[in-house]
């Protein structure tokens, strides 16, 4: 196969910085790519471990029989009405580089998701979401090639069974379909979304009344800048846990003991409490373990300073965990895919 190399160190190829190994690693270009290579790995037995930008995943052995990376490209503009456009990426395109063709274009929906990392084929994986806005809110569907039968199939929104940082490839169609492509409808209509806090406070403090969908993107930019670690210079995979939701009765108890404990009240009654600040209470932040750590700004983001294992990270995430529960008797749950 052209595309096939052997012993192909990871480093560059996960956020996190983890030095381990493919055995063997195939570049995929397009559906013919993925057919070919997924009947060589059935041929030879190897499972298959998909991979964009490696910016959610921490890799914990030694070496991983096959790395497949996407690389299926291409933006257009595919359909459009008088309020919207639907636009179509290839699942190998940067996220951000599709945030910036609709900017160009004047296309509302997606700019609050701005810079988060990683590729487009990934982006319905955990139903990413930032700043008040979610994938789901503007996702119409995707292809995705079957890979026991090779076939491709389209997922409809209901179909993803879209959660907070959930969707059904985490969960019973996990590492049975290789999404290839999405369809997104955005909004030729001016309407931003500012009901996060931080983006209407810099949005003020410039004098900002009626941001327009770039103002909203660079707001966005500013906030994540200051606040996450830049991957290029501290090994990270952004929020390593997710926000737990707890039942309002469970939330009234804890605050009757934290009464400053922040809360995110959600539709359905229950509320949302930010693991960094449960996770910070616990006494981590900032803190360090040989080269791997607890972010000193953010104690939600683990961090690998260089030459740290993927196994040193699950462990400490392991610790982290323990105490939070045995502090508040929450359980969090890892955001990341620990291969
Ligand atoms: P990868 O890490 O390569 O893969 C993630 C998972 O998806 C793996 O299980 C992989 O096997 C699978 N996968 C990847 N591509 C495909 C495909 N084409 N078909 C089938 N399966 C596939 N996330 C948010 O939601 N909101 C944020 O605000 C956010 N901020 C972040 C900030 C930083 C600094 C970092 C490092 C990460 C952040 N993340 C955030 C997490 C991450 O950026 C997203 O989850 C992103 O969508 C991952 O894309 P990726 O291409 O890097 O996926
Ligand atoms: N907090 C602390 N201490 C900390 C960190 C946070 O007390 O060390 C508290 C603060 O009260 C703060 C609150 O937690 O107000 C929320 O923090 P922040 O606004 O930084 O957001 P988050 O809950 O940590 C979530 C997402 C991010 C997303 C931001 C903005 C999850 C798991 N994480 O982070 O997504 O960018 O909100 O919307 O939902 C990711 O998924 O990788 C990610 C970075």
């Amino acid at each position: 196969m052209r595309q096939l190399s052997k012993h192909v160190s990871l480093k560059k190829f996960n956020t996190f910085g983890i030095d381990t190994v493919a055995e063997n690693f195939i570049e995929i270009s397009d559906n013919q790519d993925i057919k070919e290579a997924m009947g060589w790995a059935a041929e030879k037995g190897y499972t298959p471990i998909i991979l964009g930008g490696g910016s959610n995943v921490l890799f914990t052995k030694d070496s991983y029989p096959l790395i497949v990376v996407n690389h299926l490209l291409g933006i257009k503009k595919i359909k459009e009405n008088e309020d919207y456009v639907w636009v179509e990426s290839g699942a190998g395109e940067i996220w951000h580089d599709l945030v910036l063709f609709c900017l160009k274009e004047g296309l509302g929906g997606i700019e609050n998701l701005s810079l988060i990392p990683g590729t487009v084929g990934a982006a319905p994986m955990q139903n990413i979401g930032a700043y008040g806005v979610e994938i789901k809110e503007v996702f119409e569907s995707l292809q995705a090639v079957d890979l026991s039968t090779f076939e491709v199939k389209s997922f409809n929104n209901k179909e993803c069974q879209f959660g907070y940082r959930e969707s059904i490839f985490k969960k019973e169609l996990k590492g049975k379909f290789f999404i290839t492509s999405l369809v997104l409808k955005l909004s030729k209509i001016r309407k931003v979304n500012i009901s996060y806090g931080a983006i209407q406070k810099v949005l003020k403090d410039k004098g900002i009344l009626e941001p327009t969908i770039n103002q909203v993107s660079d707001a966005v930019v500013h906030i994540r800048q200051s606040k996450l670690p830049n991957p290029d210079e501290i090994g990270n995979a952004g929020s390593f846990f997710k926000n737990p939701v707890i039942s309002k009765s469970r939330f009234e108890e804890l605050r009757q003991i934290h009464s400053e404990i922040p809360s995110f009240p959600q539709e359905d009654g229950q509320v949302k409490v930010p693991a960094g600040w449960l996770i910070e209470q616990c006494g981590w932040k900032g803190y360090c373990e040989g080269s791997i750590g607890v972010h000193k700004k953010q104690a939600l983001v683990l961090v690998n300073y260089g030459g740290g294992k993927g196994a040193e990270i699950e462990a400490l995430a392991s610790k982290i965990k323990d105490s939070v529960y045995d502090k508040f008797q929450i359980n969090i749950t890892a955001e990341v895919n620990i291969l």
